[in-house]
């Protein structure tokens, strides 16, 4: 542990650790770029942030971590890139999954599965079930995630059950909730973007209603547990008021 690391620890309240933190992943390839190393570099050297950022993540006691891995925009990149972007779910599941399992983290997929290629779908599942029993940590990969679809198709399902007359209730913001990918989970606490970008492009638009956010400009492949420590640092500097007064 370097000492930075370890004088953020102590400013820490660890009874007050964020339960849900989100995650946008973003600047692999301008990170790449700065070294005149191709995108797929970045792409690389982000997995190792992955790594990382979980391991001290199911340390310090975070429920559960969401992941922006892919969003259903990413699509619109070149067709290299979108091919070296599916293979890192199967590559980071291989080598980390025993891992995982040790550590007692659970893996959850949120996003549309169907447009996944077949080996990612597989690696996933196989990541589902070794995890499915495990009661630490929940490390949530957003793959083929977008909130307006993820709205949409809610919106259809529940359409549907009412058409079938299984709808479970009036429609209210608690069944919506039930249709949503993130169904069963909190809302996120805290947000994390990293690269220096001030948006959300498009995740989880329903569930940050109330999330404090945390942007940075560090580049994702450069984010370490320090920076972890300084956003949940100042996530428990603020008031959360929910409304109230
Ligand atoms: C994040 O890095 C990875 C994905 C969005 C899949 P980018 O690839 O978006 O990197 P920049 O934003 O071009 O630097
Ligand atoms: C958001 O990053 C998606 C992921 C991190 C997976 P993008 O790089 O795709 O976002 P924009 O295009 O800059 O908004
Ligand atoms: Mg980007």
């Amino acid at each position: 542990m370097s000492t930075s690391e370890s004088e953020w620890r102590q400013k820490i309240d660890p009874d007050r650790i964020p339960g849900h933190v989100a995650m946008i992943m973003d600047g692999n390839g301008r990170w790449a770029k700065e070294r005149g190393l191709p995108r797929s570099a970045g792409h690389r050297q982000g997995v190792e942030t992955v790594r990382q950022i979980v391991r001290f993540s199911s340390e310090l006691g975070i429920k559960v971590l969401t992941l922006f891995a892919f969003s259903t925009e990413n699509w619109r990149r070149p067709a290299w890139e979108i091919n070296f972007l599916m293979s890192l779910p199967e590559q980071y599941l291989h080598s980390e999954l025993p891992e995982l399992v040790k550590k007692n983290v659970r893996v959850k997929l949120i996003g549309d599965p169907a447009r996944l290629p077949e080996p990612v779908r597989r690696a996933i599942d196989k990541g589902l079930r070794d995890t499915g029993g495990n009661t630490g940590m929940t490390l949530n990969f957003a793959l083929n995630y977008g909130s307006r679809m993820e709205i949409v198709q809610a919106a259809q399902a529940m359409v549907e059950a009412d058409r079938q007359g299984k709808l479970r209730g009036p429609v209210n913001e608690a069944l919506f909730t039930s249709y949503l990918y993130t169904a069963g989970l909190p809302d996120p606490d805290l947000l994390i973007r990293t690269s220096g970008e001030y948006r959300l492009s498009n995740f989880l638009l329903w569930q940050l209603a109330y999330t404090e956010l945390w942007f940075t400009d560090v580049y994702w492949p450069d984010f370490n547990p320090v920076h972890l420590l300084q956003a949940v640092y100042d996530f428990q500097q603020r008031e959360r008021r929910f409304g109230k007064v």
